[in-house]
């Protein structure tokens, strides 16, 4: 199938994305990616995390996508400039969504959670500083949500404890908007504002779909008419027992 959009992440997170891209654009064709074989990022060196984000765009490209979305925020702060310079196919990168926070109430804090790799990026950092957030910014890694979420566990004492461990430290009286830096976060925010009464999360999948659609558009590229497919690929292998993509899709509708 060519003229499709190619969805990457290292694992299930990016159905987050997917999930916004399918409401947004459902005229589309998508070929998504999931590096389940190297998931998590969190552990790997950034010329592992190059390599493996390299080989699934490449993947994704001879399938015929016409543009490829980086669903995965740990990977866009790796690969995402090298891509760009090195490929002439558009590549549209997931990012926090920092500025919505910073212009809700400049007398909140913002709590940013992500992956130890992107809160230590440049791409992240120059982020925070074009947006003037350094001094009411805290961040806060959470790479274990992304264990979780691999492994099925979306709620239970487990990951309660997780969120309260390394949450609490934190006057949460003082903030506003929680960040959500990664896209497997996305499955916790109904647990995260249930936990910490006064934090409304806030993630990057709608703005990066708008984003997209604006791009596609703007290139003369969008399909224009039909019902799209979503194909899933795990590592480079067609995915046919696709009763886990389904729920997981049908969780983040029903959300
Ligand atoms: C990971 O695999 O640990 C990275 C997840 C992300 O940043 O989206």
């Amino acid at each position: 199938m060519s003229n499709l959009i190619g969805v990457f992440d290292s694992g299930i997170g990016g159905l987050t994305l997917l999930n916004e891209l399918t409401k947004k654009l459902p005229q589309e064709n998508y070929a998504y990616y999931a590096d389940v074989a190297n998931v998590p990022y969190s552990y790997k060196t950034p010329e592992e995390i190059l390599g493996y984000v390299e080989k699934a765009v490449l993947f994704l490209r001879d399938k015929g996508a016409k543009m490829i979305v980086l669903a995965c925020n740990t990977a866009t702060n790796v690969a995402v400039e090298y891509l760009r310079v090195k490929y002439d196919f558009p590549i549209v990168a997931i990012q926090p969504a920092v500025k919505v926070a910073a212009d809700f109430d400049d007398s909140k804090r913002i709590l940013a959670a992500a992956t130890p790799i992107t809160l230590a990026a440049t791409r992240y950092k120059n982020l925070v500083a074009s947006l003037g957030v350094e001094d009411r910014i805290t961040n806060v890694a959470l790479p274990k949500l992304v264990e979780f979420a691999e492994k099925g566990i979306f709620k239970g004492e487990e990951v309660e404890a997780y969120l309260q461990e390394q949450i609490s430290p934190y006057n949460t009286e003082e903030y506003h908007y929680m960040v959500l830096g990664c896209t497997h976060f996305t499955f916790y925010e109904e647990l995260i504002e249930k936990l910490f009464k006064n934090l409304k999360t806030v993630d990057g999948n709608k703005g990066t779909a708008n984003q997209v659609k604006r791009i596609l558009g703007s290139e003369g590229m969008l399909k224009a008419e039909g019902s799209g497919l979503v194909t899933f690929y795990e590592s480079g292998v067609l995915v046919s027992d696709l009763a886990k993509y389904i729920k997981l899709m049908l969780k983040l509708r029903a959300s």
